[in-house]
C-alpha cells in the first residue's frame, strides 16, 4: 500500500453501512448494519469513532471534515478471489463462446487457460507490472479497497515466482492492499500435458517450497475441477501448501460438481470459490466448517451458464458468504464489485444488504483477514466508499451505474 495514513471525519451521511459481526447473515435483521446520523472518525488511517454525529464531532472537534451530503457509505470493498495479473485479454475467445462454443472446449483448442500461460511466459517482469497497473486502477475506481491476487498463468517455477513478485512490487505502487495467492495448481502446462504426476510433484516438491521460502504468497490455491485437478490431486497439493505455511483455498465445483466444497472444508480451507455445482452435502460441508463460500456470479454470467450458485440456500444452511470478481482475462474479465453486489440480488437470493456484508465482511473472512476490514468498527482500516444514492439498498439496485462520489484508502482520499 502506498498511501500515507490520513485524518478525517465523514459527517452529514445518510446512512452509514458497518457491516461488523459475523458474516453468517441469515439470522440478522440487517446483516449491513445501517446506522442513520452517525458520523465516523478515521485517525491516521484507522476509524477511531463511529456513532452519533454529535457526539463524534465533539470527541473531534480538529479533524478535517468530509461533508457526505446526504449520500450513503459503506466499507471499501474487499475483492478476496482475482486472477488481476496476467498478459493480454482474451478478446477472441469471447466473440467464439458468444456463438455457442463451451469454456472448456476452447480451452481443448488451445485456448482457454494455457493460451494465458504462453502469453504470460514470454513477458517479463516489469511489462507485468505495466499491464497490471491499469486494472487495478479501475478496482480502486469501482470501490475496492483490498483484494486477493492469484498467480497461476505461469505455471512454472521460473514464471510463478515472477508473478508473485509482480504481485507484491504492485502492493507497494498504488492504493488497493493486495493479497497473494499461489495458484500454480490452476491447470496442467501443455509440457506436461502427457505426465501430470511430474507436474504434481513439481508443485509439491519444488514450486510450494521456494514460494513460501521467498514469503511471496499466504495462500495456495487449486482449480479442482473434472478435466483439470481431480480429488486427489488436489488435496495433495493443498497438503503440501500446508506443511510450507500457506493456508488453503479452492475453486470448487465451478461448472461440474466433484466435492470440491467438501474437500475444502475437510482441509479448513479459508474458502472454497465458485460453487456453481455444489453439491447439498457440499452447502452442508460448509455450513458446518468455518470455510468461507465465496460465490464469483460474474463468472457464470459471462460463461453464459444457466446455473447460478446457491446463494440463498447457503446463508440459510448458516455458511459464511463472500461474494467477489474473479476478475480475470478468460471467465470474469471484470473489476466491478458494484455489478457483483446487483448479481447476488438478482440472481443468488441475497438481499441488498446481504451482497453488501458478503462484498465487504465476507471478503475478509475470505481472506482471514482479522483487522475489521470490511467493516467500520474502530479499530478497522479507514477504507470506505461515498455512494450518490441515498440508502445501502439502493447500490444494488443502481445496476452497474457510476455512482460512487469517492474512496479512501487509510483516510486518504484516493478516488
Ligand atoms: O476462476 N477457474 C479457473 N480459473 C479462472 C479462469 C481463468 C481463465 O480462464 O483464464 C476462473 O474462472
Ligand atoms: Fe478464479
Amino acid at each position: 500500500m502506498t498511501v500515507l495514513p490520513r485524518s478525517a471525519v465523514f459527517i452529514n451521511a445518510a446512512e452509514v453501512a458497518v457491516c461488523t459481526g459475523p458474516p453468517r447473515a441469515s439470522e440478522d435483521a440487517d446483516p449491513a448494519g445501517v446506522l442513520h446520523g452517525a458520523a465516523v472518525a478515521v485517525v491516521n488511517g484507522v476509524v477511531e469513532a463511529l456513532g452519533p454525529q454529535d457526539d463524534v464531532l465533539a470527541e473531534h472537534p480538529h479533524l478535517e471534515r468530509v461533508n457526505c451530503a446526504g449520500r450513503v457509505i459503506t466499507p471499501g470493498f474487499v475483492d478476496s478471489h482475482t486472477h488481476a495479473v496476467f498478459g493480454r485479454y482474451r478478446v477472441e475467445e469471447y466473440a467464439l463462446r458468444c456463438t455457442g462454443v463451451p469454456y472448456m472446449e476452447i480451452a481443448r483448442r488451445g485456448g482457454g487457460i494455457n493460451a494465458s500461460v504462453r502469453d504470460l511466459r514470454a513477458r517479463g517482469e516489469d511489462e507485468l507490472v505495466e499491464m497490471a497497473l491499469p486494472r487495478l486502477d479501475e478496482m480502486l475506481r469501482g470501490g475496492t479497497t483490498t483484494a486477493e491476487v492469484k498467480s497461476g498463468y505461469g505455471l512454472s517455477t521460473e514464471s510463478e515466482l515472477k508473478t508473485l513478485r509482480a504481485i507484491r512490487r504492485l502492493n507497494d505502487m498504488q492504493p488497493i492492499e493486495l493479497i497473494p495467492t499461489f495458484l500454480g495448481g490452476h491447470e496442467v502446462p501443455p509440457e506436461y500435458r502427457e505426465n501430470r504426476a511430474a507436474y504434481v510433484n513439481l508443485l509439491v516438491e519444488e514450486m510450494i517450497p521456494a514460494v513460501a521460502e521467498a514469503g511471496l504468497a499466504r495462500f495456495c490455491d487449486v482449480f479442482m475441477e473434472p478435466g483439470v485437478f481431480g480429488r486427489d490431486e488436489t488435496e495433495r497439493i493443498l497438503r503440501a501448501g500446508l506443511a510450507h505455511g500457506l493456508r488453503p483455498k479452492l475453486h470448487a465445483d465451478e461448472l461440474e460438481g466433484s466435492g470440491g466444497a467438501e474437500l475444502a472444508a475437510e482441509l479448513g480451507a479459508a474458502s472454497a470459490d465458485h460453487l456453481g455445482d455444489i453439491s447439498e452435502a457440499g452447502i452442508a460441508a460448509l455450513a458446518a466448517s468455518r470455510t468461507v463460500a465465496t460465490l464469483l456470479p460474474a463468472t457464470l454470467f459471462f460463461l453464459g451458464r444457466p446455473r447460478w450458485a446457491p446463494g440463498r440456500a447457503l446463508l440459510d444452511a448458516g455458511a459464511t458468504v463472500a461474494l467477489a470478481t474473479d476478475f480475470n482475462p478468460g471467465s470474469s474479465p471484470t473489476p466491478s464489485m458494484h455489478f457483483i453486489l446487483t448479481a447476488g440480488c438478482s440472481r443468488m437470493g441475497m438481499s441488498p444488504a446481504e451482497s453488501l456484508r458478503a462484498a465487504t465482511a465476507g471478503g475478509a473472512a475470505a481472506l482471514e483477514l482479522a483487522d475489521g476490514r470490511g467493516t467500520l468498527a474502530p479499530g478497522a482500516p479507514g477504507d470506505l466508499v461515498l455512494w450518490r444514492a441515498s440508502s445501502a439498498a439502493e447500490i444494488p439496485y443502481r445496476l452497474a451505474a457510476p455512482i460512487i462520489e469517492g474512496v479512501w484508502k487509510a483516510g486518504e482520499r484516493v478516488v
